[in-house]
């Protein structure tokens, strides 16, 4: 299971993000170019020290990150035994907690301001919409992720039991950088 960001905007959902794959053990797709620069400090406070503890890929480009998912087109496209792209967009066509996910999936977050174009929601292998209220626009795209991805983790045995939140020491000690910052939530 992976979560790929599609051009994000705003560091701050990024550091979260960051910080969610870092903490449920699944890998982070960044697709450029970003709103923002890599090493912004909004971006690092938001992902606190779990910048180091996940696996991050940046690609210059949606192309790059195609070709680094599906190297031979021709062979292996989209449907083909590759990873499936899951697109995450509040003009879906299935409801996520109706989807069977796989291990291997791919959960593709869109851009704040804009989502994602035509030209990649024509190629995603499915669109999983999250329902909302009516007249409700959209969720935050770090919440929107936190959901699929717990319910894909879950229905893929993606969880594992023995593992616990930590409360030790070195989180107290993050804990008190966050807070010198601008008391951002542990
Ligand atoms: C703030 S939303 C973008 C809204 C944008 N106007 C659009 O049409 O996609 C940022 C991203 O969060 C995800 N998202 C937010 N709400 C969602 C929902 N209800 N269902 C599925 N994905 C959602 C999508 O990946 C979306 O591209």
């Amino acid at each position: 299971m992976r979560i790929a960001l599609y051009q994000p905007d705003i560091p701050q959902n990024c550091g979260a993000l960051i910080r969610l794959a870092a903490c449920l053990g699944v890998g982070l797709d960044i697709i450029e170019p970003c709103g923002f620069l890599l090493d912004d400090r909004r971006l690092r406070r938001a992902g606190l020290d779990y910048h180091g503890l996940g696996e991050v890929c940046r690609h210059r480009s949606w192309e790059a990150f195609r070709s680094a998912l599906w190297p031979n087109p021709e062979a292996a496209g989209p449907g083909a035994g590759a990873p499936r792209l899951l697109l995450l967009t509040t003009g879906g066509d299935r409801p996520y907690t109706d989807f069977a996910f796989a291990a291997t999936d791919i959960l593709l977050l869109g851009r704040e301001s804009a989502g994602v174009p035509p030209e990649v929601h024509a190629v995603a292998d499915a669109r999983l919409v999250i329902p909302l209220r009516p007249g409700r626009r959209s969720l935050n795209v770090a919440q929107a992720g936190a959901m699929v991805l717990g319910e894909a983790l879950r229905q893929t045995g993606g969880f594992r039991s023995g593992d616990r939140a930590s409360d030790g020491a070195s989180d107290g000690a993050s804990d008190q950088a966050g807070k010198a910052d601008e008391g951002a939530d542990r």
